[in-house]
């Protein structure tokens, strides 16, 4: 059975791919490289002893797109992961944001009705919730005002999503990723931001090995036993695996409805300080950080309420932090 997985050469789609071709599926992967590098493609291969099909073009141009789905008019289902993901970075280029983005997702659902194909997996992020009302947070939580262009995005695209799935013969499940972090145990794959991290994982493992000087914690002053924002950090192997269960979902016509939403989280929520201690543990080094002041747009505390998911997908996931943040760190390790 073949798989578009779009993104698949970035942190989530890597992983995901790993596990799709080790449950049987074949992969054909797109991807632009523009936060990913192609010696992924090679690693991926290392771990699952298949190199995916691979593409390099940009989803967003829509002859391009039309043109791939003509030739790959066999594939049956469709993991979206292809999209830009810094939310400082959107507020500053918004309209490669909306470009990218929505564009792309546009050009995958028009193929879609053209060559019906009826299978969508969309990575969305809890970014939709924004500030919940109440913890942990559930798919029946209000969408609030998104926060950036970055974020709306997100929201935009799953409306986009229940349209097309409304009007057309199609199926969707979009998943609500709280904070993936951690690598595959190979170390052969893992995070890899081209410049400066924004997220958390990363800065911390760099700054651990020498290549940023200091971690800015931001804010500890937030109304958590701590004072430092709380997240809900998952595995990103946990992570993928869901990728695999909602794909054999859809193709096994066991959804309840065509167009479904779940958390994908733990269920539990780490501050940054708690972060910070199973990494200080797990890796045996002292961290270099600092208190700082809060980040614009950061929510105070957000976890998964990961009931729905649980029950109906039959996932759970199963890695906790220390096994999460020293995955991280053997990644870090085995890059040169
Ligand atoms: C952010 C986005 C989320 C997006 C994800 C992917 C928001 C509110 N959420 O998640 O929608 O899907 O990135 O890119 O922007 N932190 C530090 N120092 C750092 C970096 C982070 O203290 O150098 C703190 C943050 O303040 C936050 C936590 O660590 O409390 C996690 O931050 P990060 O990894 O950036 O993820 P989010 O901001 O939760």
């Amino acid at each position: 059975m073949k798989i578009l997985v779009t993104g698949g050469l970035g942190y989530i789609g890597s992983h995901t791919v790993v596990e799709l071709q080790q449950s049987g599926y074949e992969v054909i992967i797109v991807d632009n490289l523009s936060n990913s590098r192609i010696e992924v493609l090679e690693n991926i291969e290392k771990i699952s002893g298949v190199k995916p099909n691979y593409e390099n073009f940009d989803l967003s141009e829509a002859n391009l797109c039309a043109d791939f789905f003509r030739r790959n008019a066999d594939i049956e289902g469709i993991i979206h992961f292809a999209a830009y993901k810094a939310v400082g970075e959107s507020v500053e280029k918004p309209l490669e944001y909306y470009k990218n983005n929505i564009g792309s997702l546009l050009n995958i659902m028009e193929n879609m009705r053209s060559f019906k194909i009826e299978n969508l997996v969309f990575s969305s992020s809890c970014t939709v919730y924004g500030q919940p009302d109440e913890l942990p947070v559930t798919e029946r939580a209000p969408i609030k005002e998104a926060l950036s262009p970055y974020g709306y995005t997100k929201q935009v695209a799953e409306v986009m999503i229940s349209d097309f799935i409304y009007a057309h013969p199609a199926n969707s499940i979009a998943l609500r990723y709280f904070n993936p972090i951690g690598a595959h145990k190979t170390a052969l794959i893992g995070e890899l931001p081209l410049g400066v991290p924004n997220n958390l994982m990363p800065f911390i493992t760099q700054t651990a090995i020498g290549i940023r000087e200091q971690l800015s914690v931001f804010g500890d002053d937030y109304n958590t036993p701590d004072g430092t924002a709380i997240r809900d950090y998952i595995h990103v192997v946990d992570l993928a695996k869901a990728h695999v269960i909602a794909v054999e979902r859809m193709m096994n016509k066991k959804q309840k409805a065509a167009f479904e939403i779940f958390n994908i989280g733990t269920g539990n929520g780490y501050s940054v300080l708690e972060v910070i201690q199973s990494f200080e543990k797990t890796s045996k080094r002292k961290l270099n950080y600092k208190i700082v002041a809060r980040r614009e747009g950061d929510v105070e505390q957000v976890w998964a309420d990961t009931n729905f998911a649980n029950n109906e997908l039959g996932w759970k996931a199963e890695k906790g932090l220390d096994e999460m943040t020293l995955s991280a760190w053997n990644w870090q390790l085995s890059l040169k």
